[in-house]
């Protein structure tokens, strides 16, 4: 009897333990004055790197809703720059409390993680080199060729099944996916249009593919919680997406972020 009570007493607490880990409150982010933001740093106009007074700075509309989200909490937001394939999982292990990272919202991810209402809807396009443009214009004509998506992307699933003749190649950094289209590494790259532009408009050699990737299910951006989190705090988050949206001013943010230039550096770690 004793070891039963006492099996039953270790599932208890390690089901609350469980469930109190899981998710960051608005509470706790309150008390300690700021909020830790997970993004990336090569995703022009949502976030990038670039030369402010001579000084390297995290710019873009993500940036730009992370430090909304923070004055609405009443914190400093406090941005943490890591690869795209690590920043899901640094809101599940706690070292960051959300994550802004032009994230979309999938059914996949949904049973890993909270998303708040969406704030942006992508579409995704093929880059190309310009001198390509007649030679790649069929999904077809891909086969056998390389094509870059980012890791841990929805592009590289996008490639995986509207390309499966090609050779899927996965990259960390994107500056470095458009460096080896550059230097024929790679035939093409899988990018969401927005950032594709972003890109292009700074590589007179490349263009958007004449080619129409099947429209996938939704692919639009939301901010990203650990699965379990404070409704509170999701509700706060989705009360400055609705504002920001509503007043134009995320499209102001994009518009403004589109007026810098995105620093060559590549990413860090
Ligand atoms: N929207 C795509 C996804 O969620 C790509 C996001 C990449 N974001 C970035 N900051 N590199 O998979």
């Amino acid at each position: 009897m004793k070891k039963i009570l006492g099996a039953l007493f270790l599932l208890v607490t390690l089901g609350t333990m469980t469930a109190c880990s899981s998710g960051t409150n608005q509470k706790s982010i309150q008390d300690k004055g700021k909020i830790v933001i997970a993004t990336e740093s090569e995703f022009a106009p949502f976030e990038f790197k670039t030369l402010i007074n001579g000084k390297d700075t995290l710019v873009g509309a993500d940036i730009e809703l992370g430090k909304a989200i923070a004055k609405e909490l009443g914190v400093k937001a406090d941005f943490s720059v890591m690869s795209f394939n690590n920043v899901l999982a640094s809101v599940t292990s706690g070292k960051a409390d959300i994550a802004i990272a032009g994230i979309s919202v999938t059914d996949e991810r949904k049973k890993a993680y909270d998303f708040s209402k969406s704030y942006y809807e992508a579409e995704n396009v093929v880059i190309v080199k310009k001198t390509d443009l007649v030679a790649y214009s069929t999904l077809d004509s891909l086969s056998g060729k390389s094509v870059g998506a980012q890791k841990g992307s929805i592009q590289e699933n996008i490639a995986k099944d509207q390309l499966p003749d090609s050779s899927l190649v996965s990259l960390t950094s994107n500056g470095e996916m458009i460096n080896e289209l550059k230097n024929n590494q790679l035939q093409a790259v899988v990018l969401e249009k927005a950032i594709a532009e972003g890109y292009i408009s700074q590589n007179d050699d490349l263009t958007i593919a004449d080619l129409n990737l099947k429209s996938t299910a939704t692919d639009a951006y939301a901010v990203a919680f650990a699965k379990g989190t404070d409704k509170k705090l999701i509700a706060s988050v989705n009360k400055v997406i609705k504002n920001a949206k509503k007043t134009g001013q995320f499209d102001a943010w994009i518009e403004k972020a589109s007026t810098y230039t995105q620093n060559k550096v590549s990413s860090e770690e």
